[in-house]
C-alpha cells in the first residue's frame, strides 16, 4: 500500500473519471512525473506509474509485472457477474494479451505468421480503396459527428477483411464487441452490463465457430484458414484458441486505430501551425503520425500485476497489487522528449511507447501505422478546411483506463 507521504502529495488524487482529468488528463500527469511517480490512486486501486523509465521497466520485466490480470478483474467482480465471467473467460483467457511466457510466447509465435509486415503491406491498396470509398459518402460542408461517419468504419472495414468476416456484418459484429468489452473496461452506470458482455461473447464465438468450420471445407487466403493450420513446435491452436484470437484482433485492431485517428483530428485542430506544415508539404505524414500517436496515445494506460513484493520509485510494492504503465504521462516525460507539450509533426527521432514495450509490443503496429498514414494524408489533401465544431473543451472523452478518445467528433469538412 501506499506509502505515508507529504501533505501536497495527498492531495494529489488521480481519478480517471473525474470529468476535468478525463478532458485533459496531461497537467495532472506533469504533476505526477514530478512529484509522485508511483503514484497510489486510491480511485483505481492500483498504482498509477507516470515517468518513462518506471513504465519501461513496468512492460518489459515480464517476471515481476505479469500480463495475466484477468484473475484481479475477477476478484473484483460482484457475485453475480461471475457466472458470465466464467463463461467469457473461456475466450478471454486464450487473448495472448492477457497471458505470460510460455503460454504468451506460443500464441504470438502462431499470431506472428498471420500478422506481420508483408501481409500488412498487402492491404495498402485495399486500406486506399475504402478511405476514398467512406470519404467520397461524407457531406461536404456540414457538420458530421466523424466517429461513426469515418474513423470507426475504416479501421473496421479493414480489421472484418483481415480476419476473413464480411464486411457488411461491421456494426453487429462491432456491437457484440463493445459489449464484450464491458466486462473488462470500467463502464459504468450501464445496466446488465454482464449479461450484455456474456451474450455479446457468446454471439461472437458462435459467429467464428461457424466462419471456423466454413474454412476447414473451403481455405480462403485470409489470415482465420491459415490459423486453422497454423503448426508451432507440432502443436496446432485449438477453436477456442483461434476464436479468443480473432476476438482480441477484432477488438484490439479497431478503436485504437480510430482514436489515432480522432486524437489526431484534434490534435490539428488545435494547433493550426502543424496543419500548416503538413499542408505545405514541407513535413512528412510518416514523422506526423508517429508525433500524433505520442502526443495524445490512443491507448491510456496498459495494467500489469505485481508478482514480488519490490520498490519502486521509493515506493513498496505488494504482491498481487495492480500497476498502470500510463502511456499518456510517459509519452511526455520532459527527460525523453524536448518540449513534451509541443505537437511538432517533424519530431524525429520520437521514441514513444504508443504500442507498448517489451514482450507484448503491439503486433499490428505496421498497420495501424499504414491505416493512419492514408487516411489522414487523404483528408488533408482532399479537404482545404478542416474545422472543429464548438468548442474543444466541449468534447466529450470516453470514461475508460485503456482508451484515450473523444466520443463524438463534430467536424466540418470544406
Ligand atoms: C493506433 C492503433 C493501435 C494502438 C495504439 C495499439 C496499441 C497496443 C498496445 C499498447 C499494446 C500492448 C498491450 C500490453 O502490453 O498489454 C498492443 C498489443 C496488441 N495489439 Fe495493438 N494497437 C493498435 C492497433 C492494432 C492493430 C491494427 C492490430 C491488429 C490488426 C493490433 C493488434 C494487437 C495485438 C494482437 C496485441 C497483443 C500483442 C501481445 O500481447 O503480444 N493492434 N496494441
Amino acid at each position: 500500500m501506499a506509502n505515508d507521504m507529504a501533505t501536497d502529495i495527498d492531495e494529489l488524487i488521480y481519478d480517471p473519471a473525474d470529468p476535468s482529468t478525463l478532458r485533459n488528463p496531461h497537467a495532472l500527469f506533469a504533476r505526477l512525473r514530478h512529484e509522485d511517480p508511483v503514484h497510489w490512486s486510491e480511485p483505481m486501486s492500483g498504482w498509477v506509474v507516470t515517468n518513462y523509465d518506471y513504465a519501461t521497466e513496468i512492460l518489459t520485466d515480464s517476471e515481476v509485472f505479469s500480463a495475466e490480470r484477468l484473475t484481479s478483474v475477477r476478484k473484483h467482480l460482484p457475485g453475480p457477474a461471475q457466472n458470465a465471467a466464467s463463461e467469457i473467460l473461456r475466450w478471454l483467457n486464450h487473448w495472448m494479451v492477457f497471458r505470460d511466457p510460455p503460454d504468451h510466447t506460443r500464441l504470438r509465435r502462431h499470431m506472428a505468421t498471420v500478422l506481420n509486415l508483408p501481409v500488412f503491406e498487402s492491404l495498402r491498396e485495399s486500406v486506399r480503396g475504402i478511405v476514398d470509398m467512406l470519404l467520397d459518402k461524407l457531406p461536404r460542408g456540414e457538420t458530421i459527428d466523424f466517429i461513426p461517419n469515418f474513423s470507426i468504419m475504416m479501421p473496421g472495414m479493414v480489421v472484418m477483411d483481415l480476419l476473413g468476416v464480411d464486411r457488411t456484418r461491421l456494426l453487429e459484429v462491432k456491437s457484440w464487441s463493445d459489449d464484450m468489452m464491458l466486462f473488462i473496461g470500467s463502464a459504468r452506470g450501464v445496466p446488465d452490463k454482464y449479461d450484455r458482455a456474456r451474450r455479446g461473447a457468446l454471439a461472437m464465438a458462435a459467429l467464428f465457430k461457424d466462419l471456423i468450420e466454413q474454412r476447414r471445407v473451403e481455405p480462403k487466403g485470409d489470415i482465420l484458414s491459415q490459423l486453422i493450420h497454423s503448426e508451432i513446435d507440432g502443436r496446432q491452436l485449438n477453436d477456442d484458441e483461434i476464436i479468443g484470437s480473432m476476438m482480441m484482433v477484432l477488438n484490439g485492431g479497431h478503436e485504437t486505430t480510430a482514436n489515432l485517428l480522432n486524437n489526431s483530428l484534434l490534435a490539428l485542430a488545435g494547433n493550426p501551425d502543424q496543419m500548416a506544415v503538413l499542408r505545405s508539404g514541407s513535413g512528412n505524414m510518416v514523422t506526423a503520425v508517429e508525433e500524433f500517436l505520442r502526443f495524445d496515445s490512443p491507448v491510456l494506460s496498459i495494467g500489469r500485476i505485481v508478482t514480488q513484493d519490490m520498490e519502486l520509485g521509493n515506493k513498496q510494492l505488494t504482491k498481487g497489487e495492480r500497476v498502470f504503465a500510463m502511456l499518456l504521462a510517459a509519452n511526455r516525460d520532459e527527460d525523453v522528449f524536448d518540449d513534451p507539450d509541443r505537437l511538432d509533426v517533424s519530431r524525429n527521432p520520437n521514441p514513444h511507447m504508443a504500442f507498448g514495450k517489451g514482450n507484448h509490443f503491439c503486433l499490428g503496429t505496421p498497420l495501424a501505422r499504414i491505416e493512419g498514414q492514408i487516411a489522414l494524408e487523404a483528408i488533408i489533401e482532399r479537404y482545404g478546411a478542416i474545422s472543429l465544431e464548438g468548442n474543444v473543451d466541449d468534447i466529450p472523452w470516453i470514461n475508460s483506463m485503456v482508451t484515450r478518445g473523444p466520443t463524438r467528433l463534430p467536424l466540418r469538412l470544406t
